[in-house]
């Protein structure tokens, strides 16, 4: 059997602190059923000690969902992680997710600490979290900038202390591919007792790698994915969810590992997650865009008249997505035309057609997008002129 890859959903913490990305409590129990019914295993609701509406709403979260397990993120002090607890405490599988930064950078101008007094912290904040329950996750933030040899300490010490995920945070968006799977597989080779915790990622895609950084951990052995819905966060966002899971799926061959989500959601959760922040989704995003299945070139629409493979690696349909649209423009060929017009529920002859094909050629210079109205005017102006 296929490992597991746990998908941990970030939207309504990591992407909320997307600009613009704010979100009221009723929408955010809203998105959080979403995200129940999308299959994700963990949901992080928020940062419960940032402030008092970030409290309400992961209390809230945790109270209204069923068995999923609901994270709040605290920092590595004790009154963070009581206040994280007081919150999560309420849903029937509360996680307590504590960080610290590890990377020289952070410590010496974030924290102005010696690398022997973040360890300690680190210690002491899982051993208390450990201590209000057995579901504690630790991050070590900046993790990709961090020296290797101390990370692998740290870790060490919070799976002794009981943490039993450990993330590896990508926070700036700053590791390559190749580079971020050796990482995972140093870690899990030498640390020791590294079987006995889930290793987890989170990348942000400040180079727009969070995916590719994410499946190559994932192809490195890490087991939990830290994701968004259509990749919001911090910046230029984090890795987002939708990608992740169609590249598992689609090559499964090359993965090999099981989400538990159902694809066909995927759509409609990122549909939602775009009204509820009012920011539409971009036409050339990956999976989700309008355009990632329409097809607007000649040999392109030919292809997939032919035979969907072709040019489709996916499924509109497998996504939650109502099926592949052929795009007519100036790039489109003659069958593609036909196909659309019958489509359109036009039974038109070749020398009718042949009249659309070329007002249409005509219009595509002229206008950037042609719609069905576009169309259906054409056929009424070009085709039944000719038998009149
Ligand atoms: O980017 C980051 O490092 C984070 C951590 C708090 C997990 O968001
Ligand atoms: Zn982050």
């Amino acid at each position: 059997m296929s490992d597991k890859v746990y998908i941990f959903d970030t939207t309504l913490r990591d992407g909320e602190q997307s600009p613009g990305a704010t979100m009221n409590m009723a929408e955010k129990i809203t998105m959080a059923r979403q995200l129940e019914k999308l299959g994700v295993d963990i949901i992080e609701a928020g940062f419960p000690a940032a402030s008092q509406g970030d409290f309400d709403a992961v209390t809230k979260i945790a109270e209204s969902v069923g068995d999923i397990q609901v994270a709040g993120l605290c920092r590595a002090l004790i009154s963070d992680i009581d206040r994280a607890y007081d919150a999560v405490k309420h849903a029937r599988n509360p996680r307590i997710h504590t960080f610290i930064a590890t990377s020289d950078i952070h410590m010496k101008h974030k924290f102005n600490k010696e690398p022997e007094q973040i360890l300690e912290m680190a210690r002491k904040a899982v051993r208390h979290a450990a201590s209000l329950t057995p579901n504690v996750e630790f991050s070590a933030e900046d993790a990709s900038r961090s020296r290797w040899d101390f990370l692998a300490q740290v870790v060490e010490a919070a799976i002794e202390e009981g943490a039993t995920t450990i993330n590896i945070p990508d926070t700036v968006g700053y590791a390559q591919p190749e580079e971020f799977g050796k990482l995972i597989t140093y870690l899990l080779e030498t640390v020791p007792n590294s079987d006995k915790a889930v290793f987890s990622v989170h990348c942000h895609n400040d180079l727009g790698l969070g995916v590719a950084n994410t499946l190559a951990a994932i192809k490195a052995g890490a087991r939990q994915a830290e994701v968004t819905l259509s990749g919001i966060g911090e910046r230029a966002g984090n890795a987002a969810l939708e990608e992740v899971i169609m590249a598992l799926h689609t090559r499964k061959d090359y993965y090999d590992v099981e989400t538990s989500i159902v694809t066909e959601h995927l759509f409609p959760s990122c549909r939602r997650l775009a009204t509820t922040i009012g920011q539409p989704i971009s036409p050339y995003k990956a999976i989700v865009g309008a355009n990632a299945f329409a097809h607007e070139s000649g040999i392109h629409q030919d292809g997939m008249l032919k035979n969907r493979q072709t040019y489709e690696i996916m499924t509109p349909e497998s996504i939650g997505k109502k099926g592949t649209s052929i795009v007519i423009g100036k790039h489109s060929g003659r069958n593609a035309l036909g196909s659309k017009l019958t489509e359109m529920g036009y039974h038109l002859d070749d020398t009718q057609i042949a009249a659309v094909f070329k007002a249409i050629k005509t219009l595509a210079d002229k206008k950037e997008e042609i719609f069905d109205e576009d169309v259906e005017a054409l056929v009424l102006e070009e085709a039944y002129r000719i038998h009149d």
